[in-house]
């Protein structure tokens, strides 16, 4: 196996940063977890959409990913380890939060629970915030990165803020080259759309950001989950424009107006769907899990036909439908 030639060198200036992209190979990962080490930053695969690294207890690390994405650093990011035991080093979890950790990690769970004070996450990574976001991410890169370095990761979705998350390498090189140190290429994300946030550390928890794994099943251990208030400043990723294209976005549509992209689901196609300029279909089984998995790539696809609208069929709002509606309804929020 070739090893990744050449000495470990992260720029302090995070405009000027030499971006390679390696196949995620146990060489590349091991470079990877050097390049973290550093205070570089470093773009890896996980289970639902690409994510963009740095060492989460280095604020100048941090710092550069903030200003990598254009993010604002009131918006605190999820710190990545490899399994419960560093979860609870980092933050105080309820019975409840254990039990939901138990069992849906490692895979797209993020749980929110009160911070432990742990500089392993430093305060910029919070927001300031007296808690912390963690995961356990499942994609087999994303844990060897993970057991390679003895530190959390935090890694917000590998974008630029505000535009459409990455599922492959080549999406996060599309947003993020010049800026970021490395991608780690494990394919495409499978999952498609991001963790399912939920909080734990108010009195009730509470459904923070909907997302790869449905709320019924969360439902099951938790009981009826709370939603997050509107305008909450404590999950300011949930701001009403977000994961969005440069096209404008038109939802729930019956029908195509001349030069619209189509966005379909199911079987049917809406009136009028011959005057579109590029048609996709999310799943034409219907299924919600494909529908999930190809969405963002479709959403960069549809954009990139020249289109100034895509028009969204209805899709439906139950299990992970109810991620992906969020999703859509927050990339035509206007900007
Ligand atoms: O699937 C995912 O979660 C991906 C992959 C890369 O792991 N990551 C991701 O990160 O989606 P990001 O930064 O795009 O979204 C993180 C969300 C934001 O909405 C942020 O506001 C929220 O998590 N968040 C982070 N820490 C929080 C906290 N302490 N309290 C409430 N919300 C928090
Ligand atoms: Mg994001």
């Amino acid at each position: 196996m070739a090893k990744a030639a050449g000495p470990v060198n992260v720029s302090s200036d995070w405009t000027d940063r030499q971006m390679r992209i390696l196949r995620a190979d146990a060489a590349a990962i091991a470079r990877a977890a050097d390049v973290l080490r550093a205070g570089g930053l470093v773009a890896f695969p996980t289970e639902t959409v690409y994510g963009l690294g740095a060492r989460a207890g280095d604020p100048r690390a941090v710092a550069a990913l903030y200003a990598a994405k254009g993010r604002p650093s009131f918006n605190p990011l999820i710190a990545h380890v490899s399994d419960l035991a560093a979860a609870e080093r980092l933050g105080a979890f309820t019975e409840d939060a254990l039990t939901l950790a138990k069992k849906f990690w490692p895979g797209p769970l993020t749980i929110v629970v009160k911070t432990r004070g742990s500089a392993a996450v430093c305060e910029l990574a919070r927001a300031g915030l007296d808690t912390v976001a963690i995961r356990v991410p499942s994609h087999p890169a994303a844990r060897e990165l993970l057991a390679n370095v003895d530190f959390p990761v935090v890694a917000p979705s590998a974008n630029r803020s505000g535009h459409v998350s990455p599922t492959t390498a080549q999406h996060v090189a599309d947003d993020l080259a010049g800026r970021i140190d490395l991608i780690l290429d494990g394919g495409a994300s499978e999952g498609g759309i991001e963790s399912t946030i939920i909080d734990f550390s108010g009195d009730k928890p509470r459904l923070l950001r909907s997302g790869g794994i449905a709320r019924g099943e969360i439902e099951t251990i938790t009981g009826p989950l709370a939603s997050a208030s509107k305008n909450e400043v404590s999950a300011p990723g949930m701001m009403a424009s977000h994961y969005a294209p440069r096209a404008r976005l038109r939802l729930d549509a019956r029908e195509v107006h001349p030069g619209e992209a189509l966005l379909a689901f199911g079987n049917g196609l809406p009136t009028s769907a011959e005057k579109a300029r590029k048609i996709l279909n999310l799943s034409e089984r219907g299924d919600l899990t494909e529908a999930a998995s190809r969405l963002y790539a479709y959403l960069r696809e549809l954009d990139a036909s020249g289109a100034e609208a895509i028009a969204v069929v209805p899709i439906p709002g139950e299990g992970l439908g109810e991620a992906i509606r969020d999703r859509l309804a927050r990339a035509a929020a206007p900007k």
